[in-house]
C-alpha cells in the first residue's frame, strides 16, 4: 500500500492522518498516513529512509518546513516563493518534488467562507514563515493592498520588499497603522502563549472579516478579542488546515478530495461542535 505521513516536532496530535484517511476513503485511494517525530537534528536522514524505503510523499510541519525546502531535488514556483516546503513528493521519476500547499489552503478557505479578496484591503499580521508562505497566493487574488505589520518591523519592511514585485504589498509598523481594512489575518504565534498581537481595538469594525490561522477547540486569544470589539464575521485555521491538506492530496494522487463533510468531522474529533 502507498505510504506517506507528516514529519513534524512535535507532531503526537496531528489532524493530518485523520484528514489524509478521511480523504482516502473518500476518494477510494489506497494509502496509509502516519507520523513521524524524529529529532530536530535527524530530520534530514529520516526523510531519506522514509522514500528509501518506498514512501511515496510526505508532509512537513514546524520546525522543519524550511529545512525540508533545502533538502528536495526540486521545487514548485509557490515552495520557492514561500522559502518554505510542506508537502513532498517522490515522482515517478524518482525526483523528490518540494511543495507549500499553506498560502493556496487559506485562500481556499477564505472563500469557502465567501471572504472577497479581489480589491480588497488586506491586513497581514506577522511576518514570520505563516506569514510568507500566504503572501503569494494573497497577491494573486489582485487585493488592491495588502499591508503587513510585524512586532519586528524590520521583518515586515524586508518581506513587503521581497514580494513587491507581485502586487501591491507595504508594510506599517503597529502603532501607524490606519484603517479601514477589509480583512485581517494573524499569522503570528501570539495566539498559541494566548497573547495578542498589538493591534488598536479601533481597527475592528462590524463589516471586517478576521482570520487566525490558529485554531482551538474554542476560540482563540485573537478571535476572541476581535469578537469583543465587535467583528462579526470571524473565522479560524482549522479550515485552512483541511484545504491545505487537500491540495497536497491533489499534489499526490491526481485527485481532489471534497473538504466540507471532512472539516465537518475533524470538527466533530476536535469537540468543537
Ligand atoms: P511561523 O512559522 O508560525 O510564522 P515564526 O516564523 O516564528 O513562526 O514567526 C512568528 C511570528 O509571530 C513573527 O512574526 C513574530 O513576530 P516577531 O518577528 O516580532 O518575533 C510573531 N509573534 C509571536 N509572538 C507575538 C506576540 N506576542 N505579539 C506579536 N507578534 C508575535
Amino acid at each position: 500500500m502507498d505510504r506517506y505521513l507528516v514529519f513534524g516536532h512535535p507532531v503526537r496530535h496531528s489532524k493530518s492522518p485523520f484528514i489524509h484517511t478521511l480523504f482516502a476513503r473518500q476518494t477510494q485511494q489506497e494509502l496509509e498516513y502516519g507520523l513521524a517525530e524524529p529529532a530536530v537534528d535527524e530530520f534530514a536522514q529520516a526523510l531519506r529512509t522514509f522514500f528509501d524505503q518506498g514512501g511515496k510523499g510526505c508532509n512537513v510541519t514546524v520546525p522543519f518546513k524550511e529545512q525540508a525546502f533545502t533538502l528536495v531535488d526540486c521545487l514548485s514556483p509557490r515552495a520557492k516563493r514561500a522559502g518554505a516546503v510542506n508537502t513532498i513528493k517522490l515522482t515517478d521519476d524518482g525526483v523528490l518534488l518540494g511543495d507549500n500547499t499553506d498560502g493556496a489552503g487559506l485562500v481556499a478557505d477564505l472563500k469557502s467562507h465567501g471572504v472577497t479578496l479581489a480589491d480588497s484591503r488586506i491586513l497581514l499580521l506577522g511576518a514570520g514563515g505563516a506569514a510568507r508562505g500566504a503572501l503569494a497566493p494573497l497577491l494573486a487574488e489582485l487585493p488592491s493592498e495588502l499591508v503587513i505589520a510585524n512586532r519586528t518591523h524590520t521583518k515586515a519592511q524586508l518581506l513587503a520588499a521581497e514580494f513587491h514585485d507581485l502586487g501591491p504589498v507595504t508594510s506599517q509598523t503597529y502603532e501607524q497603522l490606519a484603517g479601514p481594512f477589509d480583512l485581517v489575518i494573524n499569522s503570528t504565534s501570539a495566539s498559541l502563549q494566548g497573547a495578542l498581537p498589538p493591534l488598536a481595538p479601533a481597527l475592528i469594525h462590524t463589516d471586517i472579516a478576521i482570520y487566525d490561522m490558529m485554531y482551538g477547540a474554542s476560540d482563540t486569544a485573537f478571535i476572541s478579542w476581535a469578537k469583543q470589539h465587535g467583528a462579526r464575521q470571524t473565522m479560524d485555521g482549522l479550515g485552512m488546515l483541511v484545504e491545505q491538506a487537500a491540495e497536497a492530496f491533489t499534489v499526490w494522487r491526481g485527485i481532489r478530495p471534497g473538504t466540507k463533510q471532512v472539516l465537518r468531522e475533524l470538527k466533530r474529533n476536535l469537540g468543537v461542535i
